[in-house]
């Protein structure tokens, strides 16, 4: 796969800084390159095989539990330096990072993510990014990695607006989605079949609770 560096001022990041400062939130129908698409689905499945991605937990810290009920997702978080694809994704991140802290004062000083697996079936109940007790995650930003994603596949992520309006958002494969972590509920639907995605938050400096 060719390195890609992607500048701040690209103007697709430009696009997605301005839907956020009016509307609080983004969706970019082609964003990745369909190899980095590939690549990060392969890897998702590679390593769910191996046995490392986990179900997810709700909460924080020790307060964190399993609850089927609430969230049916297996995640595993991405740390620097394991793949190629991973660092390119990554770096793509940082650049619309520095594109969010240069145009909005955000103050973005990190970004956590994860791969995500919904088993068919499996959803994510109606919450907020934003936790009571951590208030460091910003923006919300999430790439679905769901090659031939048919509408009668399911698994739409609901929006729900302060209006009382609702948007659901398809999880096409290369496309992303963006919005403020603590402004905007939604809730993933279940899909009938697999759904994968790399789910991440944009942070602000903070202090870790304990
Ligand atoms: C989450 C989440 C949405 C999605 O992981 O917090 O809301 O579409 N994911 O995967
Ligand atoms: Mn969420």
């Amino acid at each position: 796969m060719r390195a890609m560096h992607i500048s701040s001022d690209h103007p697709q990041l430009l696009g997605i800084v301005d839907d956020l400062a009016n509307q609080g939130w983004s969706r970019q129908a082609i964003f990745l390159p369909d190899a980095l698409t590939r690549a990060l689905a392969v890897e998702c499945r590679r390593r769910k095989a191996e046995g490392e991605l986990a179900p997810a937990g709700v909460g924080r810290g020790q307060g964190q539990e399993v609850r089927e009920g609430i969230r049916g997702d297996h995640i595993l978080w991405l740390e620097p330096g394991q793949s190629e694809a991973c660092d390119q994704y990554l770096a793509l991140m940082d650049s619309l990072r520095e594109a969010l802290n240069r145009d909005l004062y955000l103050g973005l000083e990190d970004f956590e993510c994860h791969f995500a697996l919904y088993p068919p079936g499996s959803f994510y109940r109606k919450h907020l990014d934003r936790f009571r007790d951590d208030d460091r995650r910003s923006v919300s930003a999430i790439i679905y990695l769901n090659e031939d994603w048919r509408p009668d596949d399911g698994g739409q992520l609901r929006l729900f607006f302060a209006d009382g309006s609702e948007q659901d958002v398809p999880p096409l494969g290369g496309s992303l989605i963006v919005f403020m972590s603590a402004d905007l509920p939604h809730e993933v639907l279940a899909a009938n079949r697999e759904r994968l995605s790399v789910t991440g938050w944009f942070r602000r400096r903070g202090n870790e609770p304990f």
